[in-house]
């Protein structure tokens, strides 16, 4: 067993930088737009919307957790990247912030994190002025030496290609509970990162995961950087935190478990879904 704090070590940075960058700079300028969006008494910017999340295997959850794309800084720090924001018009006349964008030629929007409460955050809010740097939350015996609230870099985790919790299988991945989207004031999104050898190999279409549908791989490829993928910590059955290899349940254990309901998340078979997101507050 290896869940212990990694030394300091030189692991080399690979530049992935910011894949997708070009996509993400190349928003439509289209402030004289009409947009047909989803309205409420309660709030704006809801309404049917395509993601791609980790798969739902087993439990009653209705569907997979959202994938958080990802970049990494120069200096090793793990962002979760948030859609370009705009101003656009409604039939009514009125203006509504809207943030969306393309990730490896896939629409991605804030809609995405829009169910369980999570569009009421005020990170979770287009416009809002918050930080896309992920922040240790913990969560993990080998986490408790980093400083909550710390910046988390990908030095973070250098025994990744090893880690175990005494869970499943040892290095299928190192897990750590993050927030993103904070803000000065009221709560952040909370997120689960993982470090895995699978995520390059996911992208490459190795073995089985020549099975993944061209489009999510490509999704992918932008979404993830030095083999790090994030999704929403929030269960889309009825709200739960879950957690990867967090539980000996059959089935579960080297994929994400909620123990509310026994719902399971395979991280490896991202797929694409439909949800109808709620109302924002903004
Ligand atoms: S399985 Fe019910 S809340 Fe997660």
């Amino acid at each position: 067993m290896s869940d212990k704090y990694p030394p300091e070590s030189g692991r080399r940075r690979f530049v992935k930088g910011v894949v997708g960058s070009s996509a993400l700079s190349a928003v439509a300028a289209s402030s004289g737009m009409v947009l047909n969006t989803a309205t409420s008494t309660q709030g704006v910017g809801g309404g049917s919307v395509e993601y791609v999340g980790i798969r739902n295997t087993d439990g009653p959850a209705p569907r997979g957790l959202p994938i958080v794309p990802l970049r990494t800084t120069d200096d090793g720090t793990l962002e979760g990247v948030w859609p370009e924001v705009e101003t656009k018009t409604r039939r009514d006349g009125t203006e509504v912030k809207v943030a969306e964008t393309e990730i490896g030629g896939f629409p991605y929007s804030s809609k995405w994190f829009q169910y369980c409460g999570v569009q009421t955050l005020p990170g979770a809010q287009p416009g809002a002025d918050a930080d896309n740097t992920l922040r240790v939350k913990g969560g993990y015996q080998w986490a408790r030496p980093l400083e909550t609230g710390s910046p988390v870099s990908v030095d973070d985790f250098d025994n990744y290609e090893e880690w175990g919790n005494g869970v499943g299988d040892d290095g299928i991945g190192m897990p750590l509970n993050v927030t993103w989207r904070n803000v000065e004031e009221g709560r952040a999104l909370s997120v689960e990162l993982l470090r895995s050898t699978e995520v390059s190999k996911m992208v490459a279409g190795e073995g089985e995961y020549g099975n993944l549908p061209g489009d999510v791989r490509e999704f992918l490829d932008a979404a993830t950087t030095e083999d790090c993928i994030a999704w929403l910590d929030k269960c889309t059955h009825f709200c739960c935190t879950p957690g990867f290899k967090s539980s000996d349940y059959p089935g579960a254990e080297n994929a994400v478990y909620c123990q509310c309901h026994q719902s399971i998340y395979d991280p490896f078979t991202p797929v694409k879904q439909q949800f109808v997101a709620l109302p924002r507050v903004d």
